[in-house]
């Protein structure tokens, strides 16, 4: 019977045979036929179920590795290719002959430089168990190789196992990212700077000339908001194209100090008064100082661009569990419910800073959110119409740098 079932395809009307045949102990032949029939028809039943549910698992195990959308190669203990699924032969190009050793079929396949050759990783994984990736890049195809040890059987014998993942969509959204940080850099950026520099040289020059002084100072704000508008994109560009931010531990005292230094001359034109208020002296807060320090100040540039000329901004620091809170709150004039769960989006403006002509491009909170996610944190709002906003950012907390955890 064991043999029987070990059969690729098990033949059951053999083993129905044979079940037939089964003498039942203890049963009389002539008085209880009946009974012994019933019996054997159930474990026929019984044995007909678990063929078809070991059937559809084997169907469903290799059915499932077939269509995986990695590719992925499977090799003997010598590294001689057994097992290849659709991805994976379609990654080698051709059908691989018989016998054919993976590193053989992969040398052929990518004329990998600089890194050591397959063979060695393939003999890595078999023979010392180490497991090792490697990025692979060829006509306009880019992807990620992983090489890992494979216990075959129940003796131990080891293999290896390669899988491939196709990235080239990932890389080309990447290309095409830096392209567009090139392009908004040199192509935007700078003919604006010197555009700036030279309007004013022509504004220290036309002193004495009202009109032209007037003319020239016009040009100076335009140009200043293009210039404002590129920065703010190339700033969403740069974070959204890196591809490891370097976190570390940061103190928080310290990037609001800088914060607010940048911010001071804004307040001081609308005589706008910052109070910072701190549940605990010395938060740390794992993040990129840079970037965070840029979120706070577009919080804190919003927030001093809708409050009232005189009024207080608050900022208030305080500990929620694993996070730091980071809360601002102005009294301007709120925003409308059915506005906020898309306020942080890119180019999104409330219908009140439009009517209230507050210059802006929408892409400062944009910003903040994707930093913030990048960080492990968070960044939420609440506000209502007439009644002040409060943003606020929820930072992972991180021990003060020397100090146990
Ligand atoms: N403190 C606030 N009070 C009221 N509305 C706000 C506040 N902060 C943001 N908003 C609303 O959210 C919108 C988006 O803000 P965001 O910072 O992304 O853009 P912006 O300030 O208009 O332009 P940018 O920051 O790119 O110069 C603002 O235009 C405004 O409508
Ligand atoms: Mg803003």
């Amino acid at each position: 019977l064991q043999l029987l079932f070990n059969k690729e395809r098990p033949d059951v009307d053999a083993i129905c045979r044979y079940m037939e045949n089964l003498p039942v102990p203890g049963l009389d032949e002539s008085a209880q036929y009946q009974r012994r029939h019933e019996l054997i028809e159930r474990r026929i039943r019984q044995v007909r179920k678990a063929i078809s549910s070991l059937q559809n698992m084997r169907r469903f195990v290799s059915e499932t590795l077939e269509r995986m959308p990695d590719g992925i190669l499977i090799g003997d203990e010598l590294g001689r290719l057994f097992y290849s699924n659709e991805s994976g032969r379609r990654w080698l190009e051709k059908l691989p002959a018989k016998g054919a050793t993976i590193a053989s079929l992969l040398e052929k396949r990518h004329n990998i430089q600089n890194t050591a050759a397959w063979s060695d990783a393939i003999r890595d994984a078999i023979v010392k168990g180490v497991s090792s990736s490697r990025n692979w890049a060829d006509k306009g195809m880019a992807g990620i190789v992983l090489i890992a040890p494979l216990t075959l059987g129940m003796k131990g014998n080891q293999g290896v196992i390669v899988t491939f993942s196709d990235i080239s969509a990932i890389h080309q959204a990447q290309m095409e990212r830096l392209q567009t940080i090139n392009f908004i850099s040199h192509d935007l950026r700078s003919p604006l700077s010197s555009q700036m520099a030279l309007l004013e040289k022509a504004h220290r020059e036309l002193i004495g000339n009202a009109e032209a002084v007037a003319l020239v100072e016009k040009l100076q704000g335009l140009t200043r908001k293009s210039l404002n508008l590129a920065d703010d994109f190339l700033q969403l560009a740069r974070v959204e194209a890196q591809s490891d931010l370097n976190l570390y531990a940061c103190s928080l005292q310290d990037i609001v100090d800088n914060a607010l230094d940048t911010a001071a001359p804004q307040a001081a034109q609308k005589n706008i008064d910052i109070t910072v208020r701190e549940t605990e002296a010395d938060f740390y807060v794992r993040a990129n100082a840079g970037l965070l320090e840029r979120a706070l100040g577009n919080l804190l540039s919003n927030a001093i661009k809708f409050a009232p000329p005189d009024s207080t901004v608050m900022l208030v620091t305080s500990r929620r569990g694993q996070f730091i809170r980071l809360s601002l709150t102005d009294s301007g004039p709120g925003i409308c419910e059915i506005e906020l769960p898309r306020l942080f989006e890119s180019f999104r403006r409330t219908r009140q800073s439009d009517e209230l002509h507050k210059p802006g491009s929408g892409l400062g909170l944009k910003f903040v959110k994707t930093v913030m996610s990048r960080f492990g944190g968070t960044v939420g709002v609440e506000s209502k119409p007439g009644a002040g906003s409060t943003f606020w950012l929820d930072l992972p907390a991180c021990p003060r740098p020397g100090r146990p955890a």
